[in-house]
């Protein structure tokens, strides 16, 4: 198979500022250098010198066992996320700092300090013994963003129940698929959750998913929107009334570094969700430290990942990464939007938050909402941005740079996967020059590399498969129940590595260029060209806020290009733009890019954590309408608008 070709040039870099270098911990591409040559060298007594820093009741004896694919992390060794997060800081001057910051969508806010958190977190603990929860038992959490999220996932974690956040945008299948792969005991919901200004029914539909779920025997209830809902006497338990009875005295339970701490489904573009599990000490050492490098974290930071708990970016980087740093963590019940475009920018403003981490997706709504509402407030307590979840166009890149960061703030690509249980190739803030697009080198301790189809290592900017050679502490374990699947979808792809999908090429500078999911790969005239490229091009232009480019049957070529584009707010859809645009891509990347077809519509089809839906818009552009698997889709009306208008545009 052709490798994928790189069509995309992008020359900018921006260095580290030095105000910002000199206080970092760490300083210098040298420094990075270093560390990065010791953890090749050493991996494992690079990974130990790090685990070292936090809590293990008992040491490892072995700190790697690698039976490829199989891992164990800090073999034989006890700890307790939970501990490490809460109890460990107890003794310190973190002990009344603020752990987690909240501010619901209509605006009630709570601050919860670390000994706060530390006595919520054993009440429930003791709530969740008392049903009846032991070590290794599935819990389902489905929730709002509100700070019980995170006390019910540490209180799991203390006792040692495995926890699976459905996010709470999921529907009652959902819940009940996810619920039965898992085979849980027990689900913790809330009445309700706000989401641009409509109540979401949880518990309605937490209702409708347990009738088919034989081993669910409880479900706790956290009072939130004071709606009416349904009870099943016995069944139904109040939070608020099951902790009143419980002591806020609770010994974590030493569990085995491989001790399951969660199972995530991943929404996944593409086919059946599958559980990927990870394990307690690995996890923790993962996110531990990619916390404390990537963003620079310091004690007096006020770090905002504006991702919801239910998706693996919540799990690492809302709840364990920072709170196992001693840090202060925000969270936001609702969406960007509500009640204006600005609600974020006020967040900011009003908490001083100084590091902000949010997707490609959210930055181009920023963009096509207009810059007037960030101007509007007064950003400058950000010193640092980090971004994640998809490539991001070098033209959102820089709209972050300028328009939030006021040109101050280093940014942080950050590329990852819910199987890497943390940040596996980012710039280090202080030392890392950044280019625009570029997720830049792999960290300290991750073996990344570009290959072909076969195995073997690419050159420069040669495009090919995204895989990492070497087993690191944050990897998933297994796919939960399907051991052969975990084989077959990371293990067999390419002979001896680590492949989850994405293609990418390196530069000469070594440095990361995802180009999109392999899958999305299109084939015009033998040239296999990355969508990410081409649509990077297209939202170069003006007036262009977003698109998504896929590929069509084409007789001549193999495929045709067609191009989905939602336009900044304030311009029409004139037909004259489509042709501006086609020959815009020509211009920048290349006739061969130049798109078939351009599209104009209002949103694009994207998963509940804010992926680009190509699937969908092959299907679309291929045969007018979407007959696939939807359950992952936001909002259903955006496909409906656009199979109808497919014809007239
Ligand atoms: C994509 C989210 C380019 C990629 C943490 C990956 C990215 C998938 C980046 C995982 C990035 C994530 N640049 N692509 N910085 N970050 N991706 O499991 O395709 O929701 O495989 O985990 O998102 O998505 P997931």
């Amino acid at each position: 198979m052709a490798d994928i070709e790189s069509i995309l040039k992008e020359e900018r870099v921006f260095l580290p500022p030095s105000q910002f270098a000199s206080a970092a911990r760490i300083k210098s591409l040298d420094e990075y250098a270093r560390l990065y040559e010791r953890a090749a060298r050493e991996p494992e007594g690079f990974w130990a010198e790090v685990a070292k820093e936090l809590h293990w009741f008992s040491p490892w004896t072995q700190v790697l066992d690698w039976n490829p694919p199989w891992a164990k992390w800090f073999v034989g060794a006890k700890t307790n996320l939970a501990y490490n997060c809460l109890d460990r800081h107890l003794g310190t001057p973190r002990k009344n700092k603020a752990a987690l910051i909240w501010e619901g969508e209509p605006g009630d806010r709570r601050t919860v300090t670390y000994q706060q958190l530390h006595r919520e977190v054993c009440r429930f603990a003791n709530v969740l013994s008392r049903l009846g929860i032991r070590p290794g038992d599935r819990v389902m959490i489905y929730m709002p963003l509100i700070p019980e999220i995170a006390v019910a996932m540490l209180a799991c974690a203390r006792v040692g129940a495995t926890h699976s956040v459905v996010f709470g945008g999921f529907s009652a299948e959902a819940l009940r698929d996810r619920t039965n792969d898992a085979g849980a005991k027990l689900v913790i919901t809330a009445d309700g959750g706000y989401r641009r200004g409509k109540v979401v029914p949880l518990k309605a539909n937490v209702d409708q998913a347990v009738k088919d779920t034989p081993t669910v025997e409880n479900v706790i209830v956290v009072k939130r929107t004071g709606e009416s809902i349904a009870w099943v006497p016995g069944r139904d338990h109040y939070w608020h009334e099951v902790i009143e009875a419980a002591s806020d005295k609770h010994d974590a339970v030493p569990l085995d570094s491989e001790h399951p701490l969660f199972i995530l489904y991943t929404s996944g573009t593409t086919g059946k969700p599958k559980g990927i599990v990870h394990t307690t000490g690995g996890y923790m050492v993962g996110t531990y430290l990619s916390t404390k490098w990537v963003f620079d974290i310091k004690e007096e930071d006020t770090f905002w990942c504006t991702a919801d708990v239910g998706w693996v970016t919540g799990h690492s980087y809302v709840v364990y990464g920072p709170l196992s740093n001693g840090a202060t963590t925000m969270m936001y019940e609702g969406a960007p939007d509500h009640p204006e475009p600005d609600r974020f920018w006020r967040l900011i403003d009003a908490y001083d938050v100084s590091i902000f981490y949010t997707a490609p997706t959210a930055i181009r709504s920023f963009i096509r909402w207009g810059e007037q509402w960030p101007m509007k407030h007064d950003l400058t307590s950000l010193r640092l941005l980090g971004t994640v979840g998809e490539p991001i166009n070098p033209e959102a890149w820089m709209w972050y740079h300028k328009v939030l960061g006021g040109g101050r703030c280093p940014i942080v690509d950050t590329w990852w996967q819910t199987e890497t249980g943390a940040i596996m190739v980012s710039p280090l803030p202080g030392a890392t020059p950044t280019k625009p697009g570029s997720c830049t080198r792999p960290l300290p301790g991750v073996v990344a590399d570009v290959v072909a189809k076969d195995g073997r290592s690419l050159g420069p900017n040669e495009g090919g498969y995204l895989v990492i050679k070497k087993p690191w502490p944050s990897m998933l374990r297994t796919i939960h129940g399907d051991p052969d699947r975990y084989v077959k979808q990371y293990f067999s792809e390419i002979p001896g590595v680590y492949f989850a999908g994405d293609g990418a090429r390196r530069d000469a500078d070594g440095y990361f260029w995802v180009m999109g999911r392999v899958d999305d790969v299109i084939n015009v005239a033998g040239h296999r060209l990355g969508t990410m490229e081409i649509e990077s091009a297209i939202v170069s232009h003006p007036k262009v806020a977003e698109a998504a480019v896929v590929g069509r049957p084409d007789e001549l070529k193999g495929q045709g290009i067609v191009a989905f584009v939602t336009l900044k707010k304030g311009n029409d859809p004139r037909p004259e733009l489509q042709d501006m645009l086609r020959e815009h891509v020509a211009k920048e990347i290349g006739a061969l890019a130049r798109p078939d077809e351009i599209r104009f519509t209002e949103a694009l089809p994207k998963t509940r954590s804010g992926k680009i839906m190509r699937r969908l818009l092959k299907e679309i552009a291929s045969t007018g309408a979407a007959k696939g698997d939807t359950t992952t889709l936001e909002d259903m009306s955006v496909l409906l608008r656009l199979s109808t208008s497919s014809e007239e545009e």
